[in-house]
């Protein structure tokens, strides 16, 4: 079918005429979003060597698909903000003149889709038709993007039919590999070299185009490049919040829900969080997903911050993924899903590292080369990733599609820390908890060392923000001063503090609901909290114990204060806020004094009384 008997969007229309006069490709497809229609594509994916069908006993309706070795994970430095300014994008962004780039990238974007089919993907962030979704149509030369798409997002005719006449966010994507006549394609086509990639965001059009990557983010352009890049610019103009958030209900045996957002880094816990199973001690609680990785949040007519979910499927990632280490995330995957990068076990289903039960006695590593437990490689990349439908996880809030979103009462910031910071503490207010998650950091791993201790990741946003780091601080700072929002409460947590041997001392994944519950009571107005440097923390017999080994000299361990890892903190905050020059919002500048004092005047190392 043409483009005409799908839409009569004028725009829409000769966008997609003007694209494929650049792109050249074979054939122009209009995707309708349908069940068949994704069974065909992925056929043709796996007639084409990029898909292999997984055993339909074991894992119906579900393929693997290998990557090429030089495309497996976002690319950070070949992420671009084209703002009018630099100043605009900030320090944090690689910048370029929207008007260079645009010409840079009509030259790749020349021919680069000859030998293949251009796929027209509409599809939208959020609930069909919900006042706070957007539309956006992909264009792509990936069937590999397309049906990943109609699992991450709501895709096809129904998104063509909400949208009628109206205005679409236009994503232009190409893998950049074409095909000259008579050439054989490969499974996984794209760019190999990495100075040839380019993934670019132009906040002032609201335009995405992507070159040269098939995989994740770099890609699956509804993503990262809509959801947070762009979506966080038009949520400064239109005053709510993108975030890097997961969404999670917590239901107390009374029957009350809470709902909390929570920033972590990518790879540092948000899917397991976000599917977090009550253990033993809460018996009667449940916990709901409503997303596991993106939020938008808005202002609701009664003041709440209600927050959606704007994806509609998770792309996880697979190693560390058990019935241990998360149960819901396992169950989610028995159907239906795409799997990218783990291995492949010989009776034809996906294994990872740190998926229950011993490793398999032989796989086919994700190279595709044969695969025995002894060598000194992972089966699996540690990016793999699976990508599944939200529906299907056992525990998906019965709320998730609500278009009004579901409020929250309590936003969490946390990285990987293994000194210094405590398991949980609470801001004294508003802007004392911006300041909190604008100096959020991660630490890297052992191969980061001689570098700075802590990479800042502020928000969890560092490769997110489509605009000036600071001027998003300052955008937070207004929200917090809005008369008309009813303001959740701010918390950092920290699951990862270790011992002298290296070890993690908090067990976390379900036990993590212990500190859930006392910041549920703390949003209630339930227990008190004791003052430290940094914050307002739990006294110890204000956290649910039952069911849990964990002694006091544990619990001390990871919620006293160091004074001089403290100090240390406050210099190198000191340095990193001089970053942003005099964009950086005077209310920062004032909380980073605060914490200063509070730090000198606190003993050698700051102990809980309670
Ligand atoms: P993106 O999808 O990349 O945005 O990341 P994510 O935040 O969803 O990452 P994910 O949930 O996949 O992170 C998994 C990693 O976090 C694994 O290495 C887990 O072992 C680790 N992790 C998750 N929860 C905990 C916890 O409570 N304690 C500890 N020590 N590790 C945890
Ligand atoms: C992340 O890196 O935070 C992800 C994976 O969620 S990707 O979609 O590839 O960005
Ligand atoms: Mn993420």
């Amino acid at each position: 079918m043409s483009g005409q008997d799908r839409t009569s969007n004028n725009k829409l229309l000769a966008w997609v005429d003007e694209i494929a006069a650049m792109c050249k490709p074979d054939s122009v497809f209009w995707c309708d979003g349908s069940d068949e229609e994704y069974d065909r594509l992925c056929q043709e994916l796996v007639d084409a060597g990029t898909y292999i069908r997984l055993n339909p006993e074991k894992r119906p309706n579900s393929y693997l698909a290998r990557s090429h070795p030089s495309d497996v994970a976002r690319v950070e430095d070949r992420t671009f903000i084209c703002s009018a300014t630099a100043g605009e994008a900030g320090p944090t962004n690689n910048w370029k003149d929207p008007a260079e780039m645009k010409g840079i990238l009509t030259d790749l974007f020349d021919g680069c889709m000859r030998g293949r089919t251009m796929y027209v993907i509409p599809f939208s962030m959020g609930p069909l038709g919900s006042p706070i979704a957007q539309i956006g149509v992909q264009i792509t030369d990936s069937a590999y993007v397309a049906t990943n798409m109609k699992i991450m997002t709501r895709m096809g005719q129904k998104v063509l039919d909400v949208l009628g006449d109206g205005d679409f966010i236009p994503c232009i994507h190409s893998i950049g590999a074409p095909l000259a006549e008579g050439q054989a394609d490969v499974p996984w086509p794209c760019a190999p070299d990495i100075s040839d990639k380019y993934i670019c965001h132009f906040p002032e059009t609201r335009e995405i185009w992507s070159y040269g990557s098939g995989y994740g983010g770099n890609a699956l352009l509804g993503k990262k490049c809509l959801a947070l890049r762009i979506a966080s610019t038009m949520a400064r103009d239109e005053g709510w919040l993108a975030e890097h958030m997961l969404i999670l209900g917590l239901e107390n045996p009374d029957g009350e829900k809470t709902y909390v957002g929570a920033a972590f880094p990518s790879a540092c816990g948000k899917t397991n969080l976000a599917m977090l199973i009550p253990p033993a001690g809460f018996e009667g609680w449940k916990a709901w997903t409503v997303g596991d990785d993106i939020a938008w949040i808005k202002p609701g007519p009664d003041g709440t911050l209600r927050a959606i979910n704007p994806e509609y499927g998770f792309f996880g990632v697979a190693p560390g993924t058990s019935y241990d280490s998360n149960p819901s995330a396992m169950d989610t995957l028995h159907s239906n899903c795409i799997f990218t990068n783990v291995a492949l076990t010989d009776d034809g289903d996906v294994w990872w590292e740190g998926m229950d039960g011993p490793p398999p006695a032989h796989a086919i590593d994700w190279k595709g080369n044969d695969w025995t437990p002894g060598m000194d490689h992972p089966a699996a990349h540690p990016n793999s990733r699976f990508t599944a439908p939200a529906g299907q996880c056992p525990c998906i809030d019965p709320a998730w599609e609500d278009p009004a979103g579901v409020p929250i009462s309590a936003f969490l910031f946390g990285g990987r820390l293994s000194k210094t910071f405590p398991l949980v503490y609470e801001s004294f207010d508003w802007n004392h908890g911006v300041f909190m998650a604008a100096t959020m950091g991660s630490e890297a791993t052992a191969a980061a060392i001689g570098q700075a201790a802590i990479r800042r990741d502020p928000f969890a946003m560092l490769p997110f923000i489509g605009y000036n780091m600071a001027d998003y601080w300052g955008h937070w700072i207004k929200m917090g001063a809005r008369t008309d929002i009813r303001h959740p409460k701010i918390f950092r947590v920290n699951w990862f503090r270790k011992d002298e041997n290296g070890k993690f001392i908090w067990p976390g994944f379900g036990q993590n609901m212990r500190v859930l519950k006392w910041i549920l009571d703390r949003v209630h107005g339930r227990v008190e909290a004791e003052e430290s440097p940094f914050g307002q923390q739990p006294r110890h017999e204000d956290i649910t114990w039952q069911g849990l080994e964990f002694t006091r000299d544990q619990f001390d361990s990871i919620t006293e204060i160091a004074k001089s890892g403290a100090l240390a903190e406050v210099e190198e905050i000191k340095a990193y806020f001089a970053t942003f020059g005099d964009r950086l919002p005077k209310e920062l500048d004032a909380e980073r004094q605060k914490l200063a004092d509070r730090v000198s005047g606190a003993p050698e190392v700051w102990k809980l009384a309670g």
